[in-house]
């Protein structure tokens, strides 16, 4: 119970019961869910052995590569992939500190406008590609987080109006709500470092670091390691090529039997060619079908794959999905070999 105060008086600020019990039931849910979701989406990263380790399908580098591929907000992101290591360290403990702060009831709108930003960047990025825009999940968190942050600010607007609530700022000293304000976020701060320290307490090693280079390009260059991945591949060539049957994508002599080359597909996506064998090539659409982020490719395991959430997928076997949470195949683009050529089917 707050200094100076009965407990008939004032909703109490140590009080998490009474802080859910003051909220209607359909804020109670929206909180439930957005806080248990961003609590376990910052120690789910944190667990991850291979999110801060360079080289691996999910690391937080090559995610960022990706998002910004296509995405109007591509110009942060590449500035933010040249700090890989430090912007994920800060979503992880961020997403857990808002999930923290949600549940307990700290700095409610502050948490809640962060977790509204979060989805609406994610929204502009990692699931951009998305269509319609409702299969990808960030539009609807960026819409849950804005409900929520509206419900609180109308039912503060009425608690002010009520007299009792104005009698009972009057009772509040300013040098108790300060105090109250330092003591709630030492709180989230302390509860978010446990949270952060178990989640890397239990999490594995790290996958071996691919030597995986992405993709080449059309021109026979390889995309640049490390960062590897879909942001390696370069179009170019297929770019300029790729909007009707027919059309160029590169020459068959530059894509190395196993290896790929990224272009763009008729309709504009994102697409990747591979060659599977001397006389054999196939090419998909690179937007993932779990969540639309862009796969790229491994030449060492010829896989296909998802830096998002681990979708993995055969070109041998039309794109099926052979690991993650992707539900269907890449879309297949209709590409042919003539002449020396690979061309648009
Ligand atoms: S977007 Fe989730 S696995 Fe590809």
């Amino acid at each position: 119970v707050a200094m100076g105060t009965r407990r008939s008086d004032v909703t109490t600020p140590f009080s998490l019961a009474a802080g859910w019990k003051a909220q209607p039931m359909s804020i109670r849910v929206l909180r439930a869910f957005l806080g248990v979701t961003f609590l376990y989406a910052g120690i789910q990263k944190l667990a991850d052995p291979n999110f801060l380790h360079a080289g691996t399908h999910d690391y937080i580098g090559t995610q960022l590569q990706a998002f910004a591929e296509g995405s109007p907000i591509g110009g942060l992101l590449r500035v933010l992939a040249h700090a890989p290591v430090l912007t994920g360290i800060t979503v992880a403990l961020a997403e857990t500190a808002v999930g923290v702060g949600t549940l307990l009831g700290v700095a409610p709108f502050a948490m809640a406008a962060i977790g509204f930003s979060t989805n609406l960047v994610l929204f502009l990025s990692a699931t951009w590609h998305v269509h319609p825009y409702f299969l990808g999940s960030d539009s609807i968190y960026a819409v849950a987080w804005a409900v929520y942050l509206v419900a609180m600010w109308e039912q503060q607007a009425r608690s002010r109006r009520s007299v009792r609530n104005r009698r009972q700022v009057g009772r509040m000293q300013p040098e108790d709500a300060t105090r109250r304000e330092v003591i709630r976020g030492g709180l989230v701060a302390a509860v978010t470092l446990v949270f952060a320290g178990l989640a890397r307490a239990v999490s594995a090693r790290p996958a071996a670091a691919s030597t995986a280079s992405g993709l080449t390009g059309p021109t026979g260059t390889t995309g640049p390691t490390g960062a590897s991945g879909p942001a390696s591949m370069q179009s170019g060539a297929g770019h300029a090529a790729g909007q009707r049957a027919g059309k160029v994508i590169t020459g068959l002599s530059r894509v190395p039997v196993g290896e790929a080359v990224g272009f763009t597909a008729p309709g504009g996506d994102p697409a990747v060619l591979v060659r599977l064998g001397q006389q054999k090539v196939v090419a998909f659409s690179r937007v993932c079908t779990h969540a639309g982020c862009l796969v790229g490719y491994d030449p060492q395991s010829r896989i296909l794959y998802c830096p998002c959430h681990g979708a993995e997928f055969d070109p041998a076997r039309g794109a099926r999905p052979v690991a993650g949470p992707a539900p269907t195949a890449l879309p297949r683009v209709a590409v042919a070999i003539r002449g020396g050529k690979v061309v648009l089917g």
